[in-house]
């Protein structure tokens, strides 16, 4: 139903270990384990010397355990070798200093050389494994980005980033028309004249549309590395084995959307690392119900549903502020998290914690003793022992039930709006990813199973879509977004929405005005207030605070007031709007407010008004449904009773959930 799995590292242990080691992971009940992916110098000691005898012998053991393999590509960790002769495989950062050897992914994308390179070691891995059977699948590279430095700005990311605007504008004038570089005299005459926008390098601001073509650009050099391997595999590799490779959940400068080549998506997350962020006492053990949440429901929709989770955090890291214990149950918690969200498999880094080097702190299923579970291991054996209690339960033909579908819900998120909207962020506190997340974690308190989907995809599935600050809009999407609703679909457009055009330009009209006959209203003017400064808007008898975002708007004739400004210059301005049209309708929040929840008084009323029913969680519960099975998961530290019906039948955990405690159940 889930396979589970966990990394294991043969060329970090001595060879007499790994019978043992790989012997352990069988015995906790893994039936995957995952190998290479930073072993090159192992694989290629010297330039063109290959040995592979070491991992023969590591794919045998596994596979004598019974333990399928997840081969990967070692493209994050070239040998020393290579930087040392070749140099120019290195990236360079802002502020131009090339990035050494001596940790990982400091690599260019855009070397020629690095690509030469990555194409002989591919080539090898696949002849020597692409046909055994052994090998279960493939992962390329580890986490592609370049951590926190983001992007590459070395010369051959220079011309390659020149390319690409030549082949996006065709001629000269036309970027100096989209980049509008009439301004502060910026025109080019020729593609040559054209740097990658650096502050860095310049007095002050760079040009926000030369920005967002680099973030673009960035964004596909990293999918364009990606395919690039994923063509090399395929030529030679089985039809049987798959390929993916483990994106961040969510590195915000890598559009996973990009690599639709890819047989099968995954991904990485680790939502205990000392940032804070947790509900109620020790909530911070567990994370938010947000940082698995998000995965599941952004990359499932990628593949429609070939998806796994490729790390899932097992115990304490290394690289937070603080990096505390996770609470008791919290691995069990999240596992389950990521059940319920769809996936096919779930692995983590790592079996043996290392005894070694930067991340000697980061526990694995073992601790430094190579062999004792930790408590993240017991977790992990249990969990692995539920799945088959569950298996042993999984219904033949399950059917997703009907007040559940009925409220399946989908949320746009635009990479071009969050780069966009966090470059020229207006007022210092505006996130994207936070206004994002405001709606995702409203419409999940609601039990609404949610898709998180990009504009090209099909909305006809959805009951409710929240289109949340997609500031970068075209003519095609908004007569996309008419139609939803015109065919019965509830839309809820928010503030910043429509405001530029996809080149990031302001129309040449009023504010946002072509999505104003969707909306049914005027939009005049946005404010932003300094941060110990609140004004409010009202909606039925309650007052809710703002102080990052708000609009007023002007509303045409049929469209109804929600909520009214009740202070400022512009007190009794409307804020909030809505309106039926065709069969469904359309609401437009102008407002991010405190807590958002003036947005989740207003979406409540949407699904109301629509008969859509949906529950009413407290914070850090989520509930979904899988394969016949629903799920109830508390990230909150407050017991809470599930509603589980007098027919259904418990099959793991009890009815009052205490903190970190999950329950399935049939019905
Ligand atoms: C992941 C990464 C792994 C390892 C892990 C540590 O983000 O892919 O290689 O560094 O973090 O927890």
């Amino acid at each position: 139903m889930m396979n589970v799995g966990v990394y294991y590292y043969p060329e970090h242990w001595p060879r007499k270990q790994w019978e043992r080691d790989l012997g352990n992971i069988a015995k906790m009940g893994f039936d995957f384990t995952h190998f290479g992916e930073f072993a090159w110098a192992f694989m290629e000691p010297q330039e063109g010397t290959y040995d592979f005898k070491w991992l023969d012998e590591a794919v045998a053991i596994a596979s004598k355990n019974g333990l399928k393999v997840i081969m990967c590509t070692p493209t994050p960790t070239p040998p020393a070798w290579m930087a040392e002769q070749y140099p120019d495989i290195l990236m360079t950062s802002s502020d131009g200093k090339i990035i050494r050897h001596g940790t990982r992914q400091h690599i260019s994308w855009s070397s020629a050389k690095y690509r030469e390179f990555t194409e002989k070691i591919v080539t090898k891995l696949a002849e020597r494994y692409g046909q055994d059977e052994r090998i279960w699948g493939w992962q390329i590279d580890n986490e592609p980005s370049h951590y926190g430095l983001k992007e590459d700005y070395g010369d051959a990311a220079q011309v390659r980033f020149r390319q690409w605007l030549e082949n996006k504008y065709r001629t000269i004038e036309r970027l100096n028309d989209v980049w509008g570089t009439k301004f502060w005299s910026q025109v080019y005459s020729n593609f040559e004249q054209v740097r990658i926008p650096n502050e860095k390098e310049l007095v002050l601001f760079t040009n926000p549309h030369a920005m967002l073509d680099f973030k673009r650009f960035n964004a596909s050099e990293a999918a364009s590395f990606i395919s690039f391997q994923y063509k090399i595999l395929r030529k030679t590799i089985s039809k049987k084995q798959w390929v993916t490779t483990n994106f961040m959940a969510i590195y915000d400068a890598v559009d996973p959307k990009l690599n639709d080549d890819l047989d099968i998506i995954s991904w990485t997350k680790y939502p205990v690392e000392g940032c804070n962020s947790g509900i109620g006492e020790e909530g911070f053990r567990r994370g938010l119900p947000y940082d698995v949440g998000f995965g599941n429901d952004f990359f499932r929709p990628l593949k429609k549903g070939k998806v796994g989770a490729m790390e899932l955090q097992i115990s304490q890291v290394c690289w937070g502020d603080y990096n505390p214990r996770m609470y008791p149950g919290a691995r069990r918690l999240l596992l389950y998290h990521v059940f319920a969200g769809g996936n096919l498999f779930v692995c983590s880094y790592r079996f043996r914690q290392p005894t070694f080097n930067y991340e000697q702190n980061i526990i694995g299923m073992v601790g430094t003793d190579g062999v004792t579970p930790s408590d993240g291991g017991q977790e992990y054996m249990a969990f692995i022992k539920e799945m088959k209690i569950l298996q042993n339960h999984r219904p033949k033909a399950p059917k997703e039930p009907k007040s559940y579908l009925k409220r399946k819900s989908a949320i746009i998120w635009s990479f071009d709006s969050l780069w966009a909207t966090d470059y020229q962020k207006h007022t210092a506190r505006w996130s994207y990813r936070n206004h994002h997340a405001g709606y995702y974690n409203i419409l999940k308190s609601f039990g609404c199973p949610v898709d998180i989907i990009s504009e090209r995809d099909d909305l006809s599935a959805y009951s409710v879509l929240v289109v949340p600050a997609l500031e970068l809009i075209n003519a095609r999407l908004i007569d996309k977004l008419s139609k939803y609703v015109n065919n019965g679909g509830h839309l809820v457009l928010t503030c910043r929405t429509g405001a530029k055009n996809e080149n990031g330009h302001y129309w040449e009209a009023k504010r946002a005005e072509p999505i104003w006959k969707l909306i049914g209203a005027e939009i005049e003017f946005f404010d932003n207030l300094p941060q110990n400064c609140w004004a409010k808007v009202r909606f039925g008898k309650q007052d809710f605070k703002w102080n990052i975002w708000a609009e007023a708007l002007s509303p045409y004739k049929n469209t109804k007031v929600l909520a009214t400004h009740t202070d400022q210059f512009y007190q009794g301005k409307a804020a909030v709007v809505s309106r039926r049209y065709g069969k469904g309708s359309v609401t437009y929040i102008g407002v991010e407010s405190s807590g958002n929840q003036l947005e989740r008084a207003v979406l409540k009323n949407v699904y109301q008004q629509a008969k859509i029913p949906i529950e009413d969680y407290p914070n850090g519960i989520i509930v979904d449904w899988r394969d016949g099975f629903w799920i109830a998961m508390n990230y909150s530290s407050e017991p809470f009773e599930a509603a589980i019906p007098k027919n259904a039948e418990i099959l793991i955990g009890r009815k009052t959930l205490k903190a970190s405690d999950v329950v399935v159940w049939s019905e």
